[in-house]
């Protein structure tokens, strides 16, 4: 196998990290959803009510937010090895990690409203919402490893 770029071939490193980091983020947003489904069920100011505000709060601290910041070093090490810059696959994927981070903005977003004790969405709306990263995360799986354009 031919490895290129500066990082050698220390790139499979760097790869195998971004995967492993890709599953810690994926795991957090599958669960953060599910937590507020869970979380709209108990009333505002109730025991139940601190409990999930204090689990959805480990979730971002320990598992998101880290997993976010290194997924997006890793990759970026990755896209510059590569100089995928200008290949097309690499523009919609970059697209589609866009998506992804403003969807994991917007779920760091609800968290704050369900601590202040504010339910903007329906249960089903939640549940409906909680198919985005499956979606994408197919679909950025596909554009990396296929690279169909
Ligand atoms: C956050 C910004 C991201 C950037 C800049 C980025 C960039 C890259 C690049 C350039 C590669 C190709 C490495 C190569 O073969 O030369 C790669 C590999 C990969 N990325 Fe990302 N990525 C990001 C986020 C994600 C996300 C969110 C997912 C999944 C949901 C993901 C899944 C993968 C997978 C599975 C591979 C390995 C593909 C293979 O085996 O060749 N990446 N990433």
């Amino acid at each position: 196998m031919e490895l290129v770029g500066f990082l050698g071939v220390t790139m499979l490193w760097v790869k195998a990290a971004h995967v492993i980091f890709v599953i810690f983020l994926m795991a957090g947003l599958f669960m953060m959803p599910r937590f507020f489904v869970y979380h709209h069920q108990c009333a505002v100011g109730s025991d139940e009510d601190r409990v999930w505000i204090e689990r959805e709060d480990r979730l971002r601290k320990i598992i998101l937010n880290p997993s976010i910041i290194l997924v997006w070093i890793l990759g970026l090490m990755l896209a510059f090895n590569g100089d995928y810059w200008r290949e097309g696959w690499f523009h919609a994927k970059f697209l589609l990690v866009l998506l992804l981070s403003g969807y994991h903005g917007w779920l760091i977003g609800y968290f704050k409203k369900l601590k202040r004790g504010l339910r903007p969405l329906t249960e089903k709306q939640l549940r409906m919402l909680n198919e985005v990263p499956g979606v994408a995360a197919a679909a950025i799986v596909i554009l990396v490893v296929v690279r169909p354009f």
